[in-house]
């Protein structure tokens, strides 16, 4: 590819819109143009509006002089415009850029369940994309919106998809273990999180079973029908840095044996690790033998921190098979969820 595509980031200097500059500064396909955030940081440099805190990439992406510019399609506009706003920012702001006609990936959840807007995680529910003919027609804009899920959603429906796409998933009981940075920055107050659990997270349980009931939806004339699997959440907020751990225990149809489950994950190959999608992890799911892992610590930045991990597949006495998940929450729970989004739909000719 010889001309890049223009993108911008929106609210670039929070903790998931610095993944995105790291991620897009070095991208193969996609050229950043702007960086934008709220009043506050605009018109001073990157490196002045906010607190790097992105590991092991150079500070500020080579970008720290960079002008931040607000927030509008007047001074951010790009055909490709990354999204990690707050949600309150995100309802007014993305529809005004998509109105303009950008394709915009969004983080926030403003408009995950809204019926005519993709909930994608390309490895899932990529024919999900057909939902944008009728977000045009109904709403008239030149662009488009396409959300990636809540983070702990992404790490949950990766582990789902093979098993539903295999044997169909009825039943979800999932405890979560969530890092602090889910919570932007500076985030969780240090003296709530350090050495405690904090066993709620406004929002997110619920968010996480509608949001997995959509992923895992089929589409058919025009709309999503939700699945019909039970999913029930249990959030909390533990002293870890990066990396949401999640508890499984499951109900599959036909009660498959731990042989055939561990098969249909490890076996698992979608389109996009199929097209060598740069941001693809190669493959998705790494399952475990080691009876401690999947750890944080050790394994959340695999595959630049896409890869989502399985480990300690046994079997549960109340639902039948158990595991424990792990993923990164600002990569494949965010920006690198979004960049591969924008990735899928540009090899399949969607995006430009
Ligand atoms: N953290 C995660 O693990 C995670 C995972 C998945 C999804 N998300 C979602 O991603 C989004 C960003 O989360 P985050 O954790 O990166 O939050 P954050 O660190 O608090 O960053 C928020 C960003 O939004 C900008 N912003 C806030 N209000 C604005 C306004 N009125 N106009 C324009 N820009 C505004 C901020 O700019 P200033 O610096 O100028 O204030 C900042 O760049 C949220 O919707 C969140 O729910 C987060």
């Amino acid at each position: 590819m010889t001309t890049r595509i223009p993108v911008s980031v929106l609210g670039a200097t929070g903790v998931v819109g610095q993944r995105f500059v790291a991620r897009l500064a070095a991208h193969p396909w996609f050229e950043l143009t702007h960086l934008a955030a709220s009043e506050r940081s605009a018109g001073r440099s990157y490196e002045e509006a906010c607190t790097w805190r992105v590991p092991g990439s150079p500070a500020y992406a080579g970008l720290g002089r960079r002008a931040v510019v607000e927030c509008t399609p007047e001074s951010a506009f790009a055909p490709v415009v990354f999204s990690a706003l707050d949600t309150a920012a995100a309802a007014e702001l993305e529809p005004q850029f998509a109105r303009a006609g950008a394709v915009v990936f969004s983080n926030a959840s403003a408009f995950r369940m809204e019926e005519d807007v993709p909930l994608l995680v390309p490895e899932v529910n990529a024919e999900h994309l057909r939902l944008l003919d009728v977000q045009r027609a109904r709403r008239g804009w030149r662009g488009a919106i396409v959300c990636n899920p809540n983070c702990t959603t992404a790490v949950l429906v990766s582990v789902l998809a093979p098993l539903e796409r295999r044997f169909g998933v009825e039943a979800v009981l999932m405890a979560s273990f969530q890092a602090a940075s889910g919570a932007g920055y500076p985030g969780v107050p240090s003296l709530d999180v350090l050495g405690n659990v904090v066993p709620f997270i406004r929002g997110e349980e619920p968010k996480v079973e509608a949001e997995t009931r959509k992923l895992l939806g089929r589409y058919e004339s025009g709309a999503v029908a939700p699945a019909e699997c039970v999913v029930s959440a249990h959030c909390q907020r533990v002293p870890v840095v990066d990396g949401h751990g999640e508890a499984l225990s499951l109900r599959l149809r036909g009660a498959p044996s731990l042989e055939d489950v561990s098969r249909a994950l490890r076996e698992w190959r979608a389109e996009p690790q199929e097209l060598g999608l740069p941001t693809a992890p190669q493959p998705a799911l790494l399952l475990h033998s080691a009876e401690d892992r999947p750890q944080p610590r050790l394994d959340v930045d695999v595959g630049g921190g896409m890869a989502v991990h399985v480990g300690r597949l046994r079997a549960c006495p109340v639902l039948g098979v158990k595991l424990f998940a792990l993923g990164h929450n600002l990569e494949r729970g965010a920006a690198g969820a979004s960049v591969l989004n924008a990735e899928l739909m540009y090899a399949r000719g969607q995006l430009v």
